[in-house]
């Protein structure tokens, strides 16, 4: 992995091709059956790890528990987070995301004061408070990321702006696919692909393994006694038009944690 910088100009280029892409493609993306298998996935692998969060409680005297759901999609680590946290705040560069999120919680019963999602690119800047500055995102509890560090130039950028939004103590919780784990998504087998997607899988990495995710947490401020990364039981399968591989690939994900000091 590159050497650690936290400047991340160049990312902002990538995340304004994502929001072209996920502003095109929202609804359709989470309509295709592997998705919602992998969303299934995900959402088993957050709940059943929630012991291991060890996430703040709620005392009838405390402050709210907060969740930030960074690159939030539609929503699915909210929602599968929601029995554990007060509120739920979703972030995303696609302002189509962002409008599929708010959809999907108020037709599940979600007030606005407990789940809403807002666009914004917190990597946008040097600065923190260059995007979203006011006192509601920060300080959170948890902040997830799921499915999106791949979508990033500058991971280490990435999870020390979301470790910067979290409380000391917060947990930091990133989902994404390990490397080597089966025939998997590459460059090479993304010739073909639509421009736009095979441009954002040209200048991002396409998974993390346990050391490379201990050495984003640890420069982003995590303690290192607190780093778990747990591979997920289940392979994930990808369809051929993804993998360009006849019959499709099968891939692991993984859940990978740390405590902010
Ligand atoms: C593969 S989707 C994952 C969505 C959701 N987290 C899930 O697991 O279903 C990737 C998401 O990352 C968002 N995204 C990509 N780059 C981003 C950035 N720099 N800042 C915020 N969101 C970003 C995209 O708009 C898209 O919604």
């Amino acid at each position: 992995m590159a050497t650690p910088s936290l400047v991340d100009t160049p990312g902002s280029v990538l995340a304004n091709t994502n929001r072209d892409f996920f502003n095109k493609n929202a609804r359709a993306v989470f309509e295709q059956d592997w998705v919602r298998h992998l969303t299934g996935q995900i959402t088993d692998a957050l709940r059943s790890n929630l012991d291991s969060f060890t996430i703040r409680k709620r005392t009838d005297s405390g402050e709210p528990v907060r969740l930030l759901d960074y690159a939030c999609g539609n929503g699915l680590a909210s929602r599968a987070l929601a029995p554990h946290v007060d509120v739920a705040v979703g972030v995303d560069v696609s302002e189509a995301m962002v409008e599929l999120y708010n959809e999907a919680s108020l037709e599940e019963g979600y007030s606005r004061d407990r789940m809403f999602a807002v666009q914004g690119n917190i990597m946008d800047g040097a600065d923190i408070s260059h995007t979203l500055p006011d006192a509601v995102y920060f300080r959170f509890d948890v902040a997830v990321l799921s499915m999106a560090l791949h979508h990033v130039e500058n991971p280490y950028s990435c999870v020390s702006k979301l470790v910067q939004r979290l409380q000391s103590g917060g947990v930091v919780i990133i989902i994404d696919w390990m490397p080597d784990s089966g025939e998997g998504l590459t460059r090479a087998s993304l010739d073909d692909q639509d421009p736009v997607m095979q441009d954002i899988v040209n200048k991002s990495r396409m998974s993390f393994s346990c050391d490379e995710m201990r050495m984003l947490f640890v420069a982003a401020g995590c303690a290192p006694m607190s780093i778990d990364y747990h591979p997920y039981h289940s392979l994930s399968h990808l369809p051929e038009f993804i993998t360009k591989i006849k019959g499709g690939a099968n891939k692991r994900f993984f859940l990978a944690m740390a405590r902010k000091i």
